[in-house]
């Protein structure tokens, strides 16, 4: 009996690790049909993350469209790179460079939200504390001796602690929309689809009452 709940305890054991993981991660609510949340997460994107990190699967063109940017306001706001619109978003800092500076290369961005999914990037981004004992003063609640710096401190402080979930929220919005583009165009698509279908149908309940007339 000992060794039945033995081993029982033993093929739970990676079930209740992963439900700790899990439960230690807040869920963030998101919708990424949401334009203005998006435009304020590319914001803050360009803004504080494409010093180190690209997203060069994404071009500024397709985000500039899906979000609803006129193409000389996203060049004058959203472009720091002196890239073209048509370009990719990607940067100059080499990786074996970060990779001296930071310990570790500072990934592309473009899939990140597919690799850890949201709630993880919704505790990353707002899990940095200070810790002196490493290279750049903060740890990470998620991602343990994590090489990145604590890079929206500053926004932090400048913000209400709702205000400043609110941004992160936003920022993530925007790296679920860049993981799957498509994922909107979808939502268009499906809206059209079920419009057409409702149309259809009342043709064609007035067709099948023309046809059944003359039978009953
Ligand atoms: C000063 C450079 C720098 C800036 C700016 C920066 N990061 Fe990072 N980031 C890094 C480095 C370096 C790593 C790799 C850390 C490691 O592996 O220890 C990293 C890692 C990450 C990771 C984890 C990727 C993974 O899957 O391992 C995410 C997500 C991330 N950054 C998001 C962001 C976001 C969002 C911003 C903008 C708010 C940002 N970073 C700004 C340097 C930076």
């Amino acid at each position: 009996m000992k060794t039945l709940m033995a081993v029982l305890m033993l093929l739970l054991l990676p079930a209740l690790a992963l439900a700790a993981e899990q439960g230690a991660l807040e869920k963030v609510d998101i919708d990424v049909a949401d334009k203005p949340a998006l435009q304020d997460g590319a914001r803050t994107f360009v803004n504080y993350c494409m010093g180190c990190h690209s997203a060069r699967f994404q071009r500024y063109e397709r985000v500039a469209d899906d979000l609803g940017i006129p193409h000389d306001l996203m060049l004058e706001k959203l472009v720091f790179t002196g890239a073209k619109i048509g370009d990719h978003m990607s940067i100059g800092m080499q990786s074996a460079d970060a990779k001296a500076w930071f310990g570790a290369a500072p990934p592309d961005l473009t899939l990140v939200a597919r690799v850890r999914g949201i709630d993880w990037l919704y505790g990353y981004l707002r899990g940095f504390y200070a810790d002196p004992s490493r290279p750049w003063g903060v740890n990470n609640t998620v991602f343990p001796n994590v090489g990145m710096p604590d890079v929206l401190a500053g926004v932090r402080q400048s913000l209400a602690p709702e205000q400043f979930d609110e941004k992160i929220k936003n920022l993530v919005t925007f790296l679920a929309y860049s993981a799957n583009p498509v994922k909107l165009q979808s939502q268009r698509i499906g809206t059209y689809v079920l419009l057409y279908l409702a149309v259809f149908f009342i043709f064609a309940y007035l067709l099948k009452r023309e046809y059944w007339k003359d039978v009953h």
